[in-house]
């Protein structure tokens, strides 16, 4: 196997402190075995989420000087919202601090109690919010999402069959809106296909139903779909994301996962009298809508992370790195979601 390094140099260090397992031990027990409740001064690896994580680059930290803090029309608004525009393709772009206030702001202005919401697997807060509402959250993944042998390349894809079920039983108008999450994190992170993308699209826009992506790995998704659907190998990441996003009509993101920012969201979509509503709830409970619960330095950040995050190196180290892991857990015999070349790590980890 050839070795793939990290396509950046690391300029800067921070200091961790060890633990004995004797520590460790008795600082579980004192945690109530909750890792929510230990300190992160106590840990040494830390595997609780990839949410917020990643480190900025130099890009990032420069732009972050740029951060305009007016507090209407601050220009880094601007920049943020062209990024999104071009990445993303949808005209309306409304910043928020994280993917949970995306979510409260999207369902608060089309969710009724009583509606139903269909998605591959709702992320939790998703559930949580469009529950908290009276909808009901409707899990609809195809059967290899649960087969963790299975090497099928789209574990993260929505049951179409189901999703008509669904309709031709409630009838659209009990349903505002349809998600699908990219990839489907609270199924193993796997990627979802286009053509899967497609056809719900297809049968949603059939029936008047919007469709909005939860978008908060779209690069790796795209990257995913690059690497497992033959007809997208020529592809570039970017014009993959951009075919996704083309068939939705709009989005939530947040951009602590691919905006690799440490906090930020947003939500974009086509609909102008959609994100009017969004955009005065907005201003209740986030901020003005051109900086949204964030501040200028934020937004710039964002708009770096959103670009860099397309680079083809790096998703390729993140495949890779992931690989790695999965195949150290395969060797000490840790169950783990099976990626495709399964057989491959199997033989690599005798
Ligand atoms: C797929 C998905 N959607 C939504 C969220 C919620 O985002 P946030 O934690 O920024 O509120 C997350 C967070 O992990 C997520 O993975």
């Amino acid at each position: 196997m050839k070795t793939i390094i990290e396509p950046f140099r690391t300029k800067m260090v921070e200091a961790i402190r060890f633990t004995t397992q004797c520590e460790r031990e008795q600082l579980l027990a004192k945690a109530g075995y909750n890792l929510f409740n230990l300190t992160s001064d106590d840990v040494v690896i830390d595997f609780l989420t990839d949410s917020g994580t990643s480190a900025m680059s130099s890009e990032q930290w420069s732009a972050l000087m740029r951060g305009d803090e007016s507090y209407a029309g601050c220009s880094s608004f601007y920049r943020f919202r062209e990024v999104v525009q071009k990445i993303f393709g949808f005209p309306e772009v409304v910043p928020v601090h994280q993917g949970r206030a995306a979510e409260r702001l999207l369902f608060g202005s089309t969710i009724k109690p009583g509606h139903i919401v269909p998605s591959n697997t709702h992320f939790d807060t998703t559930r949580a919010n469009l529950e908290y509402l009276g909808a009901k959250a409707v899990d609809l993944p195809i059967a290899e999402s649960r087969e963790f042998e299975s090497e099928y390349a789209f574990k993260g894809n929505i049951c179409l069959d189901k999703v008509a079920e669904l309709i031709a039983k409630h009838g659209s108008n009990a349903i505002p809106l349809g998600m699908i999450t990219i990839t489907n994190n609270s199924a193993g992170g796997q990627p979802v296909g286009l053509d899967n993308i497609r056809s719900y699209s297809d049968i949603l826009h059939a029936h008047g139903i919007p469709l909005y992506i939860d978008a908060a790995r779209f690069a790796e998704n795209a990257w995913l779909i690059k690497q497992r659907d033959p007809k997208y190998s020529a592809s570039t990441v970017q014009s993959i994301a951009e075919e996704m996003f083309a068939l939705a009509d709009g989005c939530l993101m947040s951009a602590k996962k691919d905006g690799l920012a440490n906090m930020g969201g947003f939500i974009a979509m086509r609909n102008p009298s959609l994100a009017c509503r969004i955009k005065d709830m907005l201003i209740l409970t986030e901020g003005f809508p051109t900086y949204g619960g964030l501040s200028g330095r934020d937004l710039e950040t964002i708009a770096v992370g959103l670009e860099e995050v397309l680079s083809e190196a790096y998703l390729k180290y993140r495949e890779a790195a992931s690989r790695y892991l999965a195949k150290g857990l395969t060797k000490l015999g840790v169950p783990i979601v099976k990626p495709p070349g399964l057989h491959a790590i199997y033989l690599d980890a005798r």
